[in-house]
């Protein structure tokens, strides 16, 4: 088994550069099979999702290079293959290939997606976006078969406002005839980030961003060059991070208004974030007040920074609510947090949490990617040595990270392969 190992107790100081999205690099990716060229993509952040997306579209005859934080994907051999089990059931974003390959082929054969275990995941928002453009779908032994005569465009209102749908609607509209209207959108950067990709290879989409989204359908879209946007939940990641054991932290390639949820929280429980133009520098914090957090869509505070703020949390002066309500039973990391010393509890969708406590090292499991970042951020705060399992969910997400926490003054370590028991459900 491969382990983190983590000597807590290290105060961090220096600068940190922020990687590409992921969240936009696994849309990006099946948005690019779109095009009838080459689509190169900059500013790609090295985890392992956008290996799996890399062999997934190799799979159906892309051809694809990745070097120096470039993927260019050549969509032009591309065939729609059934695509039923394997990569795809390995991440969430797969789900992504079913909007590409409906809109390019007009069929498509996709596996159910996997991803981060977060409580249920439905998908019924895409598959109603994908039925109102004029496909049929079925789910046929857990693979979504989808097929249609012609896409036409249509207007689709969201019951729920999900990333994965907006996304997903997009790409298989942006060829569709005729105009297409989603309704309740979400917003996220990520959203903009694949319409401004699919915008430059010809499509014709307005008001990303937004929550009405109007899309022209277009004949055909050709290849491009595009620059990921920097990692919100990245940067927010480690702005958690520098005020729980900074000594003076800057954080580099950032676009401020994307953590503003987050910069508001940090400074309501007494932390002090100096905000430039695409760097946010976090001083050392001595005392922290416990305050409520709610997640919401954005631009509200991100369900993905709920699990490492809770780490934040134990160092509070008393008893800090947050309220998932994105994704209720996202709290796996708090059994593994109390392994650790902390005082805390999950009542219905809230974890209930006291501090300040000084937490200890112990052996933990990251359940999922976020989970993982906060066993990291807790690891680099208790006394003792930690030692984190499951860090393949770190790795589908976190680029770099041992060596970006090294430069910092971090004492972590990858150690592979080690013979150790796992940790009892
Ligand atoms: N939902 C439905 N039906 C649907 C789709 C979503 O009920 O058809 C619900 C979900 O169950 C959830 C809510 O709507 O309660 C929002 O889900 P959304 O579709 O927005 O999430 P997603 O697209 O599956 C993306 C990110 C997640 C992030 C969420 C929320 C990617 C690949 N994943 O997931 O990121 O938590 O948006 O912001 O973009 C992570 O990075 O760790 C991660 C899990």
């Amino acid at each position: 088994m491969d382990v983190y190992k983590i000597k807590g107790g290290n105060r961090l100081q220096g600068k940190v550069r922020v990687s590409g999205a992921k969240n936009s690099a696994v849309a990006l990716i099946p948005a690019a099979i779109l095009a009838d060229s080459p689509v190169t993509i900059a500013g790609l952040p090295e985890i392992s999702d956008v290996m799996t997306l890399q062999k997934l579209v190799e799979e159906i005859g892309g051809n694809v290079e990745i070097e120096e934080g470039k993927i260019t994907i050549d969509p032009s051999e591309i065939v729609s293959m059934p695509l039923p089990n394997g990569n795809v059931k390995k991440l969430r974003a797969s789900s992504y290939m079913m909007g590409a390959l409906l809109g390019k082929f007009k069929h498509a054969v996709i596996g159910l997606p996997g991803g981060c275990h977060l409580g249920p995941r439905p998908i019924d928002q895409h598959i109603k976006g994908f039925e109102a453009l004029g496909a049929k779908v079925t789910n046929e032994h857990g693979a979504i078969y989808l097929r249609a005569d012609e896409l036409r465009g249509a207007k689709i209102y969201l019951d729920v406002v999900s990333v994965g749908a907006t996304i997903n609607i997009m790409l298989a509209a942006v060829m569709a005839k005729g105009k297409t209207v989603i309704e309740n959108a979400a917003k996220e950067p990520e959203i903009i980030d694949v319409a401004t990709l699919l915008s430059n290879m010809g499509a014709n989409i307005k008001g990303a961003g937004t929550n009405v989204i109007r899309i022209e359908g277009v004949e055909k879209l050709h290849g491009t060059k595009h620059t990921i946007i920097p990692d919100r939940i990245e940067t927010g990641t480690y702005m958690i991070m520098a005020a729980a054991i900074g000594d003076g932290i800057t954080i580099d390639n950032v676009i401020p208004l994307h953590v503003e949820a987050v910069t508001a929280k940090l400074r309501e429980m007494g932390v002090k974030v100096e905000v430039g133009e695409e760097q946010i520098y976090i001083p050392k914090t001595e005392k922290f007040e416990a305050v409520d957090v709610k997640t919401l869509v954005y631009p509200g505070f991100p369900t993905d920074l709920q699990q490492p703020f809770c780490v934040l949390s134990t160092q509070a002066e008393g008893s800090s609510i947050l309220t998932d309500t994105i994704y209720p039973a996202r709290f796996k990391q708090i059994d593994e947090l109390r392994r650790m010393n902390a005082d805390g509890r999950v009542e219905g969708r809230s974890a209930i949490i006291t501090g300040p406590t000084a937490m200890q090292a112990a052996t933990v499991r990251a359940t999922d990617l976020r989970a993982g970042a906060a066993l990291i951020i807790a690891g680099l705060i208790a006394s003792g040595e930690t030692e984190i399992q499951g860090i393949e969910h770190i790795e589908r997400g976190y680029s770099q990270i041992i060596p970006k926490l090294k430069m910092l003054g971090a004492d972590i370590n990858k150690v592979e392969g080690l013979k150790t028991a796992s940790i009892s459900e």
